[in-house]
């Protein structure tokens, strides 16, 4: 990704009021979601770009795989990712992204990101006191999980998490690699509720899920997830083979959310405006009766 323009860091706060310009630099840092969590109830948030049409992903156009579109993925919303995962102490990702990464067709090494450009966030790490980098957990089932060297060797901790049922060959191989294996639910799936304990029990307080609509999913089937960082890049790109925010069977009760903030970023030339909004879950959520 390149680096922002400096020259336009400015983006218009839209909510809550009153609306006036803020600095993109630092926005969802200053949050300082990193003292919003406990170990018995750690904080857990995730972040996706969308398409105003949905999409969160499109078909690789020779790989046999769905990714981020590079028509909606832009450095400014990439500055913010990669401050989110500056307050992590652990990053949630998924076997699938595991194995995209082997590939060679993920969208990136997992973050903090080490180039130049954020410097200051490994900087900003080092000042609270957090470790270089956040462990890294990966959600799987199959755990068909090719770990590249490159993550073994990052000196990073990497767990794996999964169901009580998961193949004992492979949790061994995992643990010959130094990888540590939790078990966070029956059968072969993991549980949200189930997982964020374990990893509160690690000392985990704050917890960022970068994975996609499977993992969601998870956390929100549980009432586990506190806050959703949500752009909207504001064309439409079609497209038949795709993924988006949630698939699969309706929730229920289904998850509700509170606007907690929205920023209106306006177009480079040759990029979409987009839009960054946070919610927040509402306690009132309804179950469906059909
Ligand atoms: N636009 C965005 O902001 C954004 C963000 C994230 C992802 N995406 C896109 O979303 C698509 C899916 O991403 P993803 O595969 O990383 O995320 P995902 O759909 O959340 O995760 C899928 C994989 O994670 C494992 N998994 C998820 N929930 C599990 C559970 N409860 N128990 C056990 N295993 C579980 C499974 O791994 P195993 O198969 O190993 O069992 C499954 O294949 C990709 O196309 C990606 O590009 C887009």
């Amino acid at each position: 990704m390149d680096s922002i323009n400096h020259s336009r860091n400015k983006l218009l706060r839209l909510f809550p009021a009153p609306l006036e310009p803020v600095a993109l630099e630092g926005l969802y840092l200053n949050q300082e979601l990193h003292r919003l969590g406990t170990r018995s109830q750690p904080f857990v948030y995730t972040n996706f770009i969308a398409s105003l049409d949905g999409r969160i992903s499109l078909e690789h156009p020779r790989k046999r795989t769905r990714i981020v579109p590079d028509t909606i993925a832009n450095p400014r919303d990439w500055r913010l990712f990669q401050e989110l995962a500056a307050q992590a102490d652990a990053l949630l990702t998924s076997g699938r992204y595991i194995r995209q990464l082997a590939q060679n067709v993920a969208q990136d090494i997992l973050p903090v990101s080490e180039k130049p450009e954020y410097a200051d966030l490994i900087q900003w790490r080092q000042s609270q006191g957090l470790a270089p980098q956040p462990a890294i957990v990966v959600i799987s089932a199959s755990l068909n999980i090719p770990i590249p060297e490159i993550l073994l060797n990052a000196n990073r901790p990497i767990y794996v998490a999964t169901g009580s049922e998961a193949d004992p060959l492979r949790v061994q191989e995992l643990k010959a690699k130094g990888i540590q294996v939790i078990v966070a639910g029956k059968g072969l799936r993991v549980q949200g509720k189930t997982l964020i304990a374990a990893l509160g029990q690690e000392g985990f307080t704050t917890l960022y899920a970068i994975a996609g609509p499977e993992v969601l999913k998870t956390l929100l089937a549980d009432q586990s997830l506190n806050r959703l960082y949500l752009t909207h890049a504001l064309r439409i790109l079609g497209g038949e083979s795709f993924d988006t925010l949630l698939e699969g069977e309706r929730l229920n009760p289904v998850a509700d959310f509170n606007l907690h903030s929205l920023y209106y970023d306006t177009a480079a030339e040759g990029e979409p405006s987009q839009v960054f909004a946070i919610y927040e879950p509402a306690a009132n959520a309804a179950k469906i009766s059909s």
